[in-house]
């Protein structure tokens, strides 16, 4: 059975108080346009439409990141949600199977749910995705006859005996494409808001002797972002579950409240995370690797046995071998570090390979950045860097090579050999003290004066 999806996301947001469209918005490190759009991946649905209208550029483009064939269509004016999903009939034209209709701002709806309502399908022509609400606020009602739904009333519009019931809509509608956009074609706006509901469906629905009924979630799934507030709360919930499903699988997190994760986290079964460790989008920790206090990581791969900080920063394109060290103030970019190498203090690599076994003395730096380009420095096997060695790029040290201490390297080191490049050491007799007794004595004449 094909599966369409249409993403509502034109709405303003006014209440994020943002010039960022409500949707762009990031928990776990991904827009809430994304989370939608990841949750209903795994239906492989074979049309995504997403429904924009304020920031639409940004928007589409965000969407179309995501999945480059997503289809963007324009709302230019919000006259509601029933009008909204009627922007998106031309391009599902021709199309046959079920579409679901997802928000773009309501990121926590699960796979799962989504499932149970094409399950709910077989026997009904419209399904709601509804929730029990703690508190049912403003959200529009599902008034069900039984184990149909006969009609969903706004907020708006009910009675004091509508309002009195706590079974809300989500918003989440699925049903045939072509039933969809013949019951929103009878969608009138003789309302309270003067707008297009969707909801009204799947009154007209049963008027026209089709079927509709609710299928539930928890309402924790159906949470909705309006506002900054809501956002933080989102981004704890989501970090909440995060943790908790990776502690699960197995990760070992001493104070997990102090972790944070992303949307695409993942981290091996038996690895460490010691306290305030952040993951930035695109990070791969393997099994049994150690991850030390205050380190932050975005885009970079950590292998077995390996060990990261404490302080350590790995950047996009950090790619650990297996049992490499990275230790404190030492940051890594667009770097792979092979196996058992040690790059323990106060280094930057940046555009380089560093072979397996080789020492990183500290201080150490790939200079990369020529103010205009890049270059790669590259580093073979078993090397030893002394300390405070300038690599400057492009450049080559060859296997079981030295650098000495405080050496600036501008021509390559062949295989073996040793670079040393710094001035003499000249020893002055005597001139130390002569030079603390002078400016004592001017010290001395300051504080007098
Ligand atoms: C809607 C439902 C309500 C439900 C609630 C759940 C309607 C009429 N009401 O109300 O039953 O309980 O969601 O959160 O549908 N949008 C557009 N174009 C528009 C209008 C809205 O793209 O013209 C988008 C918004 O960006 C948003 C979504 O549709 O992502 C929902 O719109 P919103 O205005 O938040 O609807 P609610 O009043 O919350
Ligand atoms: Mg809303």
């Amino acid at each position: 059975m094909s599966t369409a999806l249409i993403i509502l996301a034109a709405g303003k947001g006014t209440r994020m108080e943002s010039d960022l469209p409500k949707v762009l918005h990031k928990i776990g490190g991904a827009p809430l346009l994304h989370h939608a759009m990841l949750s209903a991946s795994a239906l492989e649905p074979d049309r995504t439409v997403i429904v924009t209208g304020h920031g639409a550029e940004t928007v589409e483009a965000a969407a179309q990141a995501f999945d480059p064939d997503a289809i963007a269509v324009r709302q230019h004016e919000q006259l509601g949600t029933a009008h909204a999903v009627a922007q998106a009939r031309e391009v599902l034209d021709g199309f046959r199977g079920d579409v679901i209709v997802l928000y773009g701002d309501t990121p926590f709806i699960t796979t799962e749910t989504l499932e149970q309502m094409i399950a709910a399908r077989a026997a009904h022509d419209v399904v709601v995705l509804g929730f029990e609400a703690a508190d049912p606020g403003r959200y529009g009602r599902l008034i069900m006859d039984g184990s149909k739904l006969a009609r969903i009333v706004e907020f708006k519009d009910a009675t004091e005996e509508e309002r009195a019931v706590t079974l809300c809509n989500s918003g989440v509608i699925c049903a045939d494409t072509g039933t969809l956009f013949e019951l929103i074609e009878a969608v009138g706006n003789d309302n309270a808001s003067g707008e297009y509901y969707l909801p009204d469906i799947v009154g007209i629905a049963n008027a026209r002797g089709l079927s509709a009924t609710a299928v539930t979630c928890d309402e924790a799934e159906t949470l909705g972002i309006n506002s900054r507030a809501e956002l933080a709360a989102a981004e704890a919930l989501f970090q909440q579950a995060r943790r908790r499903a990776l502690i699960e699988d197995g990760v070992m997190m001493q104070a997990p409240d102090t972790v944070f994760l992303s949307f695409d986290t993942i981290i091996g079964r038996d690895a460490e995370i010691e306290p305030n460790v952040v993951f930035a989008p695109g990070v791969t920790v393997e099994s049994g690797a150690r991850i030390r206090a205050f380190s932050h990581l975005e885009g970079a791969h950590v292998s077995r046995g390996a060990i990261v900080g404490p302080f350590a920063r790995l950047r996009p394109g950090a790619e650990l071998a297996e049992d490499v060290h990275i230790g404190n103030f030492v940051e890594i970019k667009n770097a792979s570090i092979d196996e058992g190498a040690k790059v323990n203090h106060l280094t930057y690599i940046g555009d380089a390979d560093v072979g397996a076994r080789t020492n990183i003395g500290a201080g150490t730096i790939t200079c990369n950045y020529d103010g205009v380009m890049k270059h790669r420095t590259t580093i073979g096997r078993d090397t030893f860097i002394g300390s405070n060695t300038m690599l400057v790029a492009p450049v080559t040290v060859g296997k079981e090579a030295m650098t000495a201490t405080a050496t600036v390297v501008t021509k390559d080191v062949p295989d073996g050999a040793m670079a040393i490049a710094r001035t003499e050491q000249t020893n002055k007799q005597g001139f130390a003290r002569k030079l603390f007794s002078m400016l004592r004595a001017k010290k001395a004449k300051q504080a007098k004066g």
